[in-house]
């Protein structure tokens, strides 16, 4: 639906449900292998959200299920359209079926939002934007939100790209840069091509272009995303400088088997702590859906849940971004992490099911 007036757009509710049905209304092609698709919710509602936040989607792609997580790289000070900006995986399973499938019209069933990696919950006057590749999406987010409002804050936003064909938003960040005085960007090539031209700094990141860049870095927090490489060598030059780490907040998109390695030294740390009167097997209650099964008292709850084919929402799968929380109605349990789970919603009894074994008979309100 088009609005047309004021009435129809003062009666747009926000986005409240954890499941949403959205209408594909636009395709950017971005690079040459990066594509931002716009959705717009149906029936109509605003998209609220915490900008550096992410949606979890599930799709049957051949008869198997797969879930995925996309940051939203838009704003909610636009909340009419919700944007994911994806980077095809040529070995992957999803990201090359979007490319090949979504356009306009296509539906998708978003979950969410969910993370703990957003400029809400993580309060600066002054920060660092640091990313590479895809990992860029959270870093737009807040600037837009950011610049949107004019906001009294001092931004500085650099992107590491591998040439010219790879720098995501590139017109935009220039824009950015140019329209406000509190947003300073520059993008690093790592690899551009003699043919280039380049004229801005090349190679990859180290301490010393680091402090160069960004001198006041240690007056700064620090937002950094893109590929765990890449992470690991922003996280080693900032101690090189002696930055506070207290201050640094990371969120990585993992897309390779490392999460099976995350959730297996998971296991092995349930394993240690399960005692005689812990061992199991205990009784595990699914409220809703009315299933009762044994577990034993060292699996993962979220693998059990998914195995016996719950629909649930999962991303770090290591206790981070609370996309996996559900509300324990009774019964012990423990967690390994608990960092993506609000205070509240502890309260309120809800567990992050990725970093949780039980210790008893445990019900589940799912
Ligand atoms: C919180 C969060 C936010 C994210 N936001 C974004 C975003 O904004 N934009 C974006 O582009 N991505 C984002 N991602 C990453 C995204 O969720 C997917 O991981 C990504 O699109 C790749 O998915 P895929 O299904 O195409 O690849 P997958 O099928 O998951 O494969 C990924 C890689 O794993 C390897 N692999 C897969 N199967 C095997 C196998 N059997 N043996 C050996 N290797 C294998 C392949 O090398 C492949 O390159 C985010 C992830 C998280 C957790
Ligand atoms: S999947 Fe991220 S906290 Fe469980």
């Amino acid at each position: 639906m088009l609005i047309t007036d004021l009435n129809q757009l003062q009666a747009l509710e926000s986005w409240s449900t954890r499941k949403t049905k959205a209408v594909c209304v636009n395709v950017i092609q971005e690079t040459h292998d990066v594509k931002t698709f716009q959705f717009r919710a149906e029936p109509q509602h605003l998209f609220h959200f915490k900008p550096g936040q992410f949606i979890g989607i599930q799709l049957e792609i051949d008869g198997e299920k797969h879930n995925r997580s996309y940051t939203i790289a838009s704003s909610p000070t636009r909340p009419h359209l919700l944007d994911l900006t994806i980077k095809l995986d040529p070995a992957g399973s999803v990201s090359p079926w979007l490319h090949a499938n979504i356009s306009i019209g296509s539906e998708l069933e978003l979950r969410g939002p969910a993370g703990r990696f957003n400029c809400f919950d993580i309060q600066s006057e002054k920060v660092l934007l640091i990313s590479a590749g895809s990992g860029i999406t959270p870093m737009m987010s807040m600037a837009r939100f950011w610049c949107d409002q004019a906001a009294d804050k001092n931004i500085q936003f650099l992107n590491w790209a591998r040439s010219t064909q790879d720098i995501i938003f590139r017109r935009e960040i220039g824009l950015l840069d140019h329209q406000y005085h509190q947003f300073a960007a520059e993008v690093i090539l790592t690899q551009p091509g003699l043919s280039e031209n380049w004229l801005g700094r090349r190679g990859r990141i180290n301490a010393t272009t680091l402090s160069d860049m960004v001198p006041d870095l240690n007056e700064r927090t620090v937002f950094c995303c893109g590929p765990d490489g890449f992470m690991a060598q922003v996280k080693s030059c900032l101690a090189e400088l002696g930055f506070d780490m207290a201050n640094y907040h990371d969120e990585t998109f993992d897309p390779g088997g490392k999460k099976k390695a995350k959730v297996a030294a998971l296991k092995a740390e349930a394993e240690k702590t399960v005692t005689a009167e812990t061992k199991g097997p205990f009784q595990l209650t699914f409220k809703k859906t009315g299933k009762i099964v044994d577990v034993e008292a060292n699996e993962i709850l979220l693998e059990r849940i998914e195995a016996e084919g719950i629909a649930i929402e999962s991303a770090c799968r290591a206790g981070n971004c609370g996309a996996c929380q559900v509300k324990k109605l009774t019964g012990e349990t423990k967690s390994a992490n608990e960092i993506g789970l609000h205070e509240d919603r502890r309260d309120e009894g809800y567990i992050l099911t990725c970093t949780t074994h039980i210790e008893s008979d445990v019900e589940l309100d799912i």
